[in-house]
């Protein structure tokens, strides 16, 4: 994809060997689907809440960790004709070209990011996965302009409780594929509980205006977000097995996740703003 006139040449290293310890893996064939479900039941909120923030035409904008790239291309249509977006991934290979659009392949925890540059950034579901979220966050606020704005989606995944299973075992596995995702997010340095902590992160970042959002949804057959936790049990086979789930623990699992009456809800997703003061 073209080249950002925004942003500067790599700096002295060269950015082609990121690397990452993330838990997912955008070259896993699974990482297609894992991209479109978050966007099916993610992007309603996030779109939404960046919506809020005024972004329009001639904004120049940044989405880290960028994923499949579905908030990027609503920025670079919103942006459009005189903004431009730049989408940032460790493995950016899922980014469609469009224009106004650059793709770059970028560790946000190391490689160079240029001051004072973006009037909006997003960060949606990647500071979780970054064990130095905190100093992340600073270099995120410094690519702001004075007044600009950070939104940062993040899950807390404490609480996700089932409500309706059709039996007691069904109940049971759910709740152990819950806990045995939990054990292999956290070994891959996820702070599960993030959400909740971003509004504090970034007051201590000198963000002003915070402006925290809750949301939950209902997780049910066909839901984005349980057919997201389906594809976990592929994504994630290897760390979920090592965790002590079993190949046939996985099938009824997925099995069960089809049960026209399941019910549960959803982690709660906080979408959190903050601005950069003012000069
Ligand atoms: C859970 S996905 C979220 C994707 C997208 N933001 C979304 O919400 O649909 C996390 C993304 O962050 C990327 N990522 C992980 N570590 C990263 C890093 N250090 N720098 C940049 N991107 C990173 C991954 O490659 C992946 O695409």
């Amino acid at each position: 994809m073209d080249r950002d006139p925004t942003i500067p040449e790599a700096g002295p290293e060269p950015m082609t060997d990121v690397r990452t310890d993330y838990v997912f893996d955008n070259a896993h064939p699974q990482a297609v689907r894992q991209h479109r479900y978050l966007a099916e039941a993610h992007d309603p909120l996030t779109l939404a809440r960046l919506a809020e923030t005024g972004v329009g035409p001639g904004w120049h904008c940044l989405d880290v960790g960028t994923g499949g790239g579905s908030v990027a291309a609503w920025l670079a249509d919103r942006v459009a004709p005189s903004g431009s977006v730049l989408a940032t991934d460790v493995d950016p290979g899922h980014v469609r070209p469009r224009p106004g659009l650059t793709a770059l392949a970028h560790d946000i925890a190391t490689d160079p990011l240029p001051e004072a540059r973006f009037d909006l950034i997003v960060a949606r579901l990647v500071l979780r996965h970054l064990p130095d979220r905190a100093a992340v966050l600073d270099r995120l606020v410094r690519a702001l302009v004075p007044g600009g704005w950070l939104q940062v989606d993040e899950f807390d995944t404490t609480y996700e409780p089932l409500l309706l299973a059709p039996d007691e075992s069904t109940a049971h596995l759910y709740r152990r594929f819950l806990a045995a995702k939990d054990a292999v997010m956290r070994a891959g340095g996820v702070d599960p509980a993030w959400g909740r902590r971003v509004p504090e992160a970034m007051r201590a970042a000198g963000l002003v205006d915070i402006d925290p959002r809750p949301h939950v949804q209902l997780r049910h057959p066909g839901a984005a977000d349980l057919l997201l936790l389906e594809h976990h049990t592929h994504h994630l086979r290897d760390g979920l097995l090592a965790a002590g789930m079993t190949e046939a623990d996985l099938g009824a699992l997925r099995s069960a996740l089809r049960e026209p009456e399941l019910r549960a809800c959803s982690s709660v997703m906080y979408s959190v703003h903050g601005r950069k003061p003012a000069r």
